[in-house]
């Protein structure tokens, strides 16, 4: 990070002190680190503690007279290589997300056309809110990078994500932006699967399951944030397209297969986060089904999507999910074995679990070389990295 400016954002949250490692991890590293504090930023955290790590002068009232020149409103964020903002409000996410440049930090983040890094900070209840979950959205829409917040116990009491991410993990980021982005991916090929499928009964009617599709959406961002060409394969799913992914969506089980089989050939790795159905009605009626007091369903076994593409392995990294209310790691080691898979990630979706529509996912892989990896609960984007690190050190060697 030598000779690079980093302007570090501090707002109005209780994760504010955690701003002090940063400044102090950043400057250790050779950045010149330039702190920005929101007026709420110093009800938390006083303006000393950054200008004796960082050397340099705090700005805060957007009318402060600058001491220098190149500190003011605008020159500072044209010349900064990077704008981290850390601990983030819903606030602050809200008026960048919006347009609204009413301090110093937010009228600098219009500014800048440096990468910007957010890192959230904030109660559940906020950070699960659809307003602040569309802000960020827009933002990433933007190109800008989250650094997802944990999940745990709150400072408010409340259990969930929302934590402030690991500051190491915040500082990974910077370092890997600064060197143009984490691109140990760069060049590869991942073809991934997300969602539910619905298999037709009638023209009103149809099976599912409940599948979110978050899982495979994170890897595929995750992908692509890490230099990979991705292609995602959807379900039927409320979820926006990641930015730079190539989306196929389809319906039923089918055309999944379809769409799968066609680009497979393509690829080095292949991960079916998908949640595809396993039978699928025999017959689809053309007309809707009338009301009756009992009615039997014919249901035939649906196409194998994993299976097929294990029986003509060819190079290809297979990776899959085992989705399993009992048994899990038996019936995982089971699939990973049958269908000719390098990994497997165990997911308990039973009662209670929340693994279905959450933001986290509590996972263990299991790889055909033996392999058994436990994780705590973690985000769902933290997952698809670990799954991404995994394959990367793990069995990229067996495909080079
Ligand atoms: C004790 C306390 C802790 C707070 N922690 C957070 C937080 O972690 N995240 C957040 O978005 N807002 C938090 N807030 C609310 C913000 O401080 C508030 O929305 C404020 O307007 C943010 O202003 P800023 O974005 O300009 O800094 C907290 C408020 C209080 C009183």
């Amino acid at each position: 990070m030598s000779g690079k400016k980093i302007i570090l954002g501090i707002t109005g949250s209780i994760a504010a002190y955690k701003a002090a490692y940063l400044a102090s991890a950043l400057v250790k590293r050779g950045a010149d680190v330039y702190v920005v504090m929101t007026k709420n930023a110093k009800e938390f955290i006083g303006e000393a503690t950054f200008w004796s790590l960082t050397g340099n002068q705090v700005i805060s009232g957007i009318f402060d007279p600058p001491t220098k020149p190149e500190i003011t409103h605008v020159s500072l964020p044209e010349s900064a290589d990077l704008l981290l903002v850390a601990p983030a409000s819903a606030n602050i996410i809200g008026k960048i997300a919006n347009g609204i440049a009413d301090d110093m930090l937010s009228t600098m983040a219009m500014v800048v056309r440096c990468p910007v890094i957010i890192a959230p900070a904030m109660n559940v209840n906020m950070y699960t809110n659809p307003i602040v979950v569309a802000n960020m959205d827009r933002l990433r829409q933007h190109g800008c990078i989250f650094v997802e917040p944990g999940v745990g116990r709150l400072a408010c009491g409340d259990e969930g994500v929302g934590r402030l991410a690991d500051p190491d993990l915040i500082v990974q980021f910077v370092e890997e932006s600064l060197m143009g982005g984490p691109r140990d991916y760069s060049g590869v090929k991942i073809l991934v699967t997300a969602g539910p499928t619905q298999e037709p009964i009638d023209p009103v009617r149809y099976i599912s399951n409940r599948s979110s599709g978050k899982m495979g959406y994170a890897i595929a961002e995750m992908a692509v944030a890490r230099g990979a060409e991705v292609t995602l394969i959807s379900g039927p799913t409320e979820l926006d397209a990641p930015a730079n992914v190539e989306i196929v969506r389809v319906k039923t089980v089918r055309e999944m297969f379809d769409a799968v089989v066609d680009r497979a050939g393509d690829v080095q790795i292949f991960i079916s986060a998908a949640a595809p159905a396993d039978f699928t009605p025999a017959v689809v009626k053309d007309q809707k089904i009338k009301k009756s007091t009992r009615m039997t369903l014919d249901l035939d076994k649906a196409e194998d999507i994993l299976a097929e593409l294990g029986k003509h392995k060819d190079g290809t990294i297979l990776v899959g999910f085992a989705a399993e209310t009992e048994n899990l790691e038996n019936y995982a080691q089971e699939k990973l074995r049958k269908k000719n898979l390098d990994l497997i990630v165990a997911n308990d979706v039973s009662p209670g679990s929340e693994t279905f529509g959450s933001d986290s996912n509590q996972v263990t892989l299991l790889s055909a070389a033996g392999d058994r990896v436990q994780w705590p609960r973690m985000s769902k984007r933290e997952v698809a990295n670990g799954i991404l690190d995994y394959i990367k050190k793990n069995l990229w060697e067996e495909l080079s």
